[in-house]
């Protein structure tokens, strides 16, 4: 089957609602397009657990404040759909702006406590546009999986923590991060980094791996380890650190103390005008 192209929202509704009735079962990919191999993977995993892959492609003005990067969000359909494609998708549903937000629309889901920090303390409306593009998608393409990745940590959380409490009846799967050779972690937004920025902003991937050794090692010492990695930044000439948290995972709550089974090192570090965000999890032995 060849991909199939879908931008009404009635018509991919019926078209979940055909494949449901047929037993079939759905997984849906939400991307914001310009796809690289980290959504990829998310695409594969989708191809090896369900009979149908709906990928989307929406890049959602309503978690971009109005002075970040909505309307320079690098956009290439064709090329999207190519490698969509050949990951495994069987139907990419990408709809217009007008199709997803029409006049008079004026609802919102929201995530309260963990919507606020970290991200959520610098992007103030991001997660609160995140949840309610995600519950529209999830009406949509009706699936029985969502698969997310675990390059936006916080965004996961929040979506499981979202489909708990809401009683969406849909398995949210988590995929790795997937990095560069060199462990930059692939982001659209990797296209905004000039030649000497790209070689700097390989001190986020080493800084987190350089803290989740001596924390496999023993050293649990939550402020030392933050200002290591903060002179490891600095020698990539950050224009700004937005944070380095210690989180514990399980409630998604910042920590000094590193407890077992996992902590979470999460990073948002500005090079020039591009924000880039990393993590890390880190099992104790
Ligand atoms: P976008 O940034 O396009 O990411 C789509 C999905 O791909 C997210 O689940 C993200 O975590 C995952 N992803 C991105 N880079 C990755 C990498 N290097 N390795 C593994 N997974 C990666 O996240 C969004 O879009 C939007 O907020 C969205 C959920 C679609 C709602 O608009």
């Amino acid at each position: 089957m060849s991909i199939q192209i879908v931008k009404s929202i009635r018509e991919m509704q019926d078209l979940a609602d055909r494949y449901r009735q047929a037993d079939k079962t759905i997984a849906v990919v939400p991307t914001m397009g310009y796809l690289h191999r980290g959504h990829a993977r998310l695409i594969e995993l989708a191809r090896s657990r369900t009979d149908l892959v709906v990928t989307t492609i929406f890049v959602n003005p309503t978690q971009f404040a109005p002075n970040e990067d909505f309307k320079s969000y690098p956009r290439d359909f064709e090329r999207d759909q190519r490698i969509a494609e050949h990951a495994g998708t069987d139907i990419l549903f990408a709809p217009e702006v007008d199709e997803m937000y029409p006049d008079g629309f004026e609802s919102k889901v929201e995530v309260e406590r963990v919507s606020t920090i970290l991200e959520g303390a610098f992007r103030p409306i991001h997660f609160r546009g995140v949840t309610t593009v995600v519950t529209k998608l999830f009406h949509i393409t009706k699936p029985h999986l969502a698969i997310f990745g675990q390059k936006d940590a916080q965004q996961a959380f929040i979506i499981r923590r979202m489909v708990k409490d809401l009683n969406f009846d849909i398995d949210i799967l988590l995929a790795p991060i997937v990095r560069e050779e060199d462990g930059l972690a692939l982001s659209s937004r990797n296209v905004y980094l000039g030649e000497t920025e790209r070689k700097n902003a390989l001190v986020l991937s080493r800084s987190l791996q350089y803290a989740a050794n001596k924390i496999q090692k023993g050293n649990h010492d939550v402020p030392e380890l933050r200002r290591e990695m903060e002179e490891i930044i600095t020698g990539g000439n950050p224009s700004q650190i937005d944070y380095i948290a210690f989180i514990n995972p399980e409630l998604f709550q910042e920590t000094d103390t590193i407890t077992p089974p996992e902590v979470l090192i999460a990073l948002a570090v500005r090079f020039g005008t591009t924000r880039l965000i990393d993590n890390i999890i880190v099992t104790l032995p």
